[in-house]
């Protein structure tokens, strides 16, 4: 068997090595040698806004694997030497070299959350909490919803994980009421790492700690979180994995998985993992994209967050809608979203009066209308134009102002 051959790139210092929002990123890059700066137009808060990396990290990996366009700008600190892996090729590096696989994720993995959290933070202005403890405020809150058996659920876990905890004698109450067992029975078991679930049911609940992740065989799981109402994350289907961020960071479930007709999963835990990743690199791959659409998916949430005027962020919503479906960019391009005005001030979260105002605004633009009810933008070139404007500004803003304060 001929040896596989990566390709070597050279840097000299100070040149762009890739550029934020460049299209069609095919490959990405580990580090030989030398320094790499990588940065973006709008750093998450919490986030290293210019993160330096050295040799044996990887960088482009989430613009290469979920093929969006670069969310980062990476420059040579010195003269570096870099090894570029195109997408087809990932297979045969993981194969050759698992352990890089396990670094990705692992980085990957911790990168979600921070960015889920910085999503819960701006939207709800909420602290996210990482403790078992919450799994009682989960039971309430279902309660109060009388969904009894997710409620049920919440209050066992909360006894096994937190069995001397002020509420304690609450939980313990609650399920006696509601005449359910204080603890909860083994998942049912159809074989080695199968599991099969009923409809609506819990196949675990946030705040829950895990040592799983799973691979669904057949039927649907919501992923939902309670952020002062119940809110859909996703909806999963066969061959989507979930459950692997409380596996690789040892922190508490972020979302709660929710059958959604009857499911059959396949459990798959951490050392089981790591094992799987050496002998099926096509897993890892999956796992790999996964994560990368999910965090494409959370930056541009972020991004749009941060643009400050509302009409801004209605264009940018629009946009990502075009976006996530991979529509390819061309001058008077038409396209009909599935979305109408109602919908659209609701994924922005405008209260109703100040979305009625901001749509009479956008339709007075020529490119957007209404057509049976559903959005309607004749030239998707031209509103990725207006998108990027706002973005562009408030970028501009945000930075007057640091440089303003730092000034005082
Ligand atoms: P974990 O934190 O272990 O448990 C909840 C799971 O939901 C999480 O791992 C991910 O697999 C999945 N998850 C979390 N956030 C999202 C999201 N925004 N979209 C899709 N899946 C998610």
């Amino acid at each position: 068997m001929t040896p596989i051959q990566f390709k070597v790139e050279n840097y000299l210092a100070n040149s762009f090595i890739i550029v934020e929002g460049k299209k069609n990123a095919n490959n990405f890059y580990i580090i030989r040698s030398g320094k790499v700066r990588v940065m973006k137009e709008n750093p998450v808060a919490g986030e290293d806004p210019f993160t330096i990396f050295g040799p044996g990290d990887f960088f482009g990996v989430v613009s290469c694997m979920s093929g969006h366009a670069r969310i980062e700008t990476a420059i040579a600190l010195e003269n570096v030497s870099l090894i570029s892996v195109d997408r087809e090729m990932f297979g045969v590096l993981i194969q050759k070299n698992p352990a890089v696989a396990m670094k990705i994720i692992r980085f990957f993995s911790r990168k979600l959350r921070e960015f889920d959290q910085a999503i819960t933070h701006l939207t709800f202005k909420n602290r996210v909490e990482e403790d078992p403890s919450h799994l009682f405020n989960i039971g309430e809150y279902y309660m109060k919803k009388r969904v009894f058996n997710y409620a049920v659920y919440a209050f066992q876990k909360f006894l096994k994980h937190c069995p001397k905890n002020e509420n304690t004698d609450t939980a313990i109450q609650r399920l006696k009421t509601l005449k359910a067992p204080l603890s909860v029975p083994e998942p049912q078991s159809t074989g080695n790492m199968n599991r099969a679930y009923r409809d609506n049911t819990m196949i675990f609940c946030e705040f829950e700690p895990g040592n799983e992740l799973f691979i669904i065989q057949s039927g649907k799981v919501k992923i939902t979180k309670i952020v002062n109402e119940e809110v859909l994350l996703a909806v999963l289907k066969q061959g989507d994995i979930f459950g692997e961020m409380a596996l690789l960071d040892n922190k508490p479930r972020s979302a709660s998985a929710i059958t959604f007709g009857d499911v059959e999963v396949l459990a798959i835990n951490k050392s089981n993992f790591e094992n799987m990743v050496q002998a099926q690199p096509q897993l890892a791959t999956r796992l790999i994209q996964i994560l990368s659409e999910r965090i494409w998916i959370a930056y541009r949430q972020l991004e749009n967050l941060m643009i400050r005027d509302h009409i801004g962020r209605i264009y940018d919503t629009l946009l990502i809608q075009i976006e996530k479906q991979k529509i390819k960019m061309a001058p008077k391009t038409t396209h009909k979203f599935d979305i109408g005005t109602k919908e659209l001030i609701n994924m922005v979260g405008l209260p109703p009066e100040k979305g009625d105002i901001m749509m009479v605004q956008l339709l007075e633009d020529k490119n957007i209308r209404l057509d049976e009810g559903k959005l309607f933008c004749s030239d998707i070139e031209e509103l990725e134009k207006s998108a990027l404007f706002f973005r562009k500004k408030s970028a501009m803003e945000r930075k007057r102002e640091i440089n303003k304060n730092k000034n005082i």
